[in-house]
């Protein structure tokens, strides 16, 4: 497995015949592996797989967790070695950005809703990566995760818009044994917030249900969720909405379209997790 740590030197790489690319910022855990593992089954017969790790600072608002966010350099490229990665490109923290920089990349619509509300500019900041890796690699293939459900949507919606040369892939959220997404950020919960955590996916199956059994009024849905979630007195909701899985709109109405997404605070950890309600 290579180590790559600047643009010039991903660009000097002979390609194989197909490339997939799985873009990460680390701090790997098994939802990340198991896009690593997609990934390879692309890349069968000939084909390479590359992991970034950036912790990308335009995707961080002020005063978020950029600076404690976890970098375990070294045992992420254990992990990426024994997942058979080919290549990993880690950039120096200045080595992505000239300064100052004055092109980003931005969409416009589906960003409004869920997390681009609550995080002004967080979509600009990962657009902006994600069409500066597409542009350094030019991957065949990309694999994303659908527990960032809006994440996944924006790409392929920059990929259409952009006529990005690139299949989107995305994965099914892994998660642990009592239903916690799992997340870089898991590491920063107490043992009672983690504990009290399995709430999010508990509250998602619910309103799964609910909508299962006929309940076809958002309002009743999404109150039913955040009463459940409001029984953990460590949480703190910043949002619960039920939007359409297309455009994120909120949507007064529960159908097979319809997603449901939250945002919840452990103490300062906030966590996203999302169900199709289909
Ligand atoms: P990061 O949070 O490291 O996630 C990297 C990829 O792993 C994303 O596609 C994410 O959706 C996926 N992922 C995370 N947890 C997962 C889980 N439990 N199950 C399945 N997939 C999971 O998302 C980012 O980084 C950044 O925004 C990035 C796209 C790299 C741009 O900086």
């Amino acid at each position: 497995m290579k180590i790559l740590t600047t643009v010039a030197s991903v660009r000097a790489q002979p390609r194989a015949q197909k490339r997939v690319l799985v873009p990460t910022m680390g701090a790997l855990h098994k939802g990340h592996l198991e896009l690593i593992q997609v990934a390879r089954d692309h890349a069968a017969h000939g084909g390479e797989v590359a992991v970034s790790i950036f912790v990308n600072p335009l995707q961080f608002e002020p005063g978020s967790d950029f600076e404690r966010y976890p970098r375990p350099e070294s045992v992420d490229e254990e992990l990426c070695r024994s997942a058979g990665v080919d290549f990993v490109f880690r950039p120096a923290a200045g080595g992505m950005y000239p300064e100052p920089l004055s092109v980003v990349v931005e969409e416009t619509s589906l960003s409004q809703t869920l997390c681009g509300r609550s995080r002004p500019g967080h979509f600009r900041g990962v657009c902006t990566v994600v069409a500066k890796l597409f542009h350094i690699f030019a991957p065949d293939t990309a694999i994303f995760g659908e527990k960032d459900f809006q994440q996944l949507a924006i790409i392929r919606r920059m990929v259409r818009d952009l006529n990005f040369k690139v299949d989107i892939v995305g994965v099914p959220t892994v998660r642990e044994e009592d239903g916690l997404a799992l997340s870089s950020r898991n590491q920063y919960l107490s043992a009672e917030e983690r504990k009290q955590a399995s709430v999010l996916h508990a509250a998602l199956l619910h309103a799964a249900g609910l909508a299962r059994s006929g309940e076809a009024s958002s309002a009743r849905i999404l109150s039913a969720v955040r009463t459940m979630i409001e029984q953990a007195p460590l949480a703190r909701i910043d949002y619960v909405d039920l939007v359409d899985a297309e455009n994120l709109q909120p949507s007064e109405v529960a159908n097979r379209n319809s997603l449901l997404a939250l945002a919840v605070f452990f103490g300062k950890t906030r966590l996203i997790d999302n169900i199709r309600l289909s």
